[in-house]
C-alpha cells in the first residue's frame, strides 16, 4: 500500500518539519499538486517549492497537473525532481502529454476525473504507469466525495487490471480499508485522514497501516 501525503494540505510555513515527520511516520511518497487557475479555478504549489522538496527528502515525489499548457509543466517536472506525473485525462493534448513525460524519463499516470466516462480511457490502456482515480473534482482539498464514486473502482480495474491505482481526494481511514480490499494500492492523504487531525502522523499511519487488515483493528500493536 502506497500512502503519499498530499502536500498542499501541509503547512507551507514548515515544509521541511513536516516533510521529516511524514516521512519518519511512514509516508512512501508525497503527492503535490500543481495549478494553473486556468484548468482549475485555483493555485497550490509551485515549481519552486517542489524544487526544494526534492532536497528535503529521497522519497518520490507524484506531481499532479491540473494544468492547461502541459508540455511546459512536464518539462519542470523532469527537471524539478518529480518520478511520475499524473495528467488529466479530461485534457484534450493528454495523448502528446503521456509521449512527452515518457520521453523525458517521467513516469506517465492519467488522473481521471468522477464524472469523466471510463470507457473513453481504452486508448491509454497499455501506455500508463498508474491511475490516479478522483473522489472529487479537482482544485479543492477539504472536499466530500462525489456520490457513488467509489463503484467507478471494479470498472477501473478490469480496464487497466496490470497498473497500480491510487485514489485521491477525502481519502479518510474508512475510504483506505474499504478500497484497498477492492484493489486500489495508492492512496493520497490531505485534509480527511491526515493533516490537522490532532493526532501524531506516526499514529495515523500506523492506524492507516492497520485498518487494511481488519482482523488487526482491535489489536492495534499487531499492526506496528
Ligand atoms: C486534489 C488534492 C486534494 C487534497 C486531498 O487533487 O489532491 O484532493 O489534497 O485531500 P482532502 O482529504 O482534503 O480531499
Ligand atoms: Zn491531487
Amino acid at each position: 500500500m502506497n500512502l503519499s501525503p498530499s502536500l498542499m494540505c501541509a503547512d507551507p510555513g514548515h515544509f521541511a518539519e513536516e516533510i521529516a515527520f511524514l516521512e519518519a511516520a511512514g509516508a512512501d511518497s508525497f503527492h503535490i499538486d500543481i495549478m494553473d487557475g486556468e484548468f482549475v479555478s485555483n493555485f497550490a504549489l509551485s515549481w519552486a517549492e517542489v524544487a526544494k522538496f526534492s532536497t528535503m527528502t529521497s522519497l518520490p515525489l507524484e506531481a499532479h497537473l491540473m494544468v492547461r499548457n502541459l508540455s511546459v509543466h512536464i518539462g519542470f517536472a523532469a527537471s524539478s525532481g518529480v518520478k511520475l506525473v499524473y495528467l488529466h485525462a479530461e485534457h484534450p493534448d493528454v495523448l502528446r502529454g503521456l509521449k512527452r513525460a515518457h520521453m523525458l524519463g517521467l513516469q506517465a499516470g492519467l488522473a481521471v476525473n468522477p464524472e469523466t466516462d471510463i470507457d473513453t480511457l481504452r486508448p491509454f490502456v497499455d501506455m500508463v504507469d498508474s491511475i490516479l482515480m478522483m473522489r472529487v473534482r479537482p482544485g479543492f482539498a477539504g472536499q466530500s466525495a462525489v456520490s457513488d464514486v467509489d463503484g467507478r473502482l471494479p470498472l477501473l480495474r478490469s480496464l487497466f487490471p496490470n497498473t497500480p491505482i491510487t485514489v485521491d481526494g477525502a481519502v479518510t481511514p474508512d475510504t483506505v480499508a474499504s478500497m484497498n480490499r477492492m484493489g486500489a494500492s495508492g492512496f493520497v492523504l490531505g485534509t480527511s485522514a491526515l493533516f490537522g487531525k490532532g493526532k501524531s502522523y506516526r499514529e495515523i499511519f500506523r492506524d492507516l497501516r492497520c485498518l487494511k487488515n481488519p482482523i488487526n483493528q482491535k489489536k492495534l500493536n499487531a499492526c506496528e
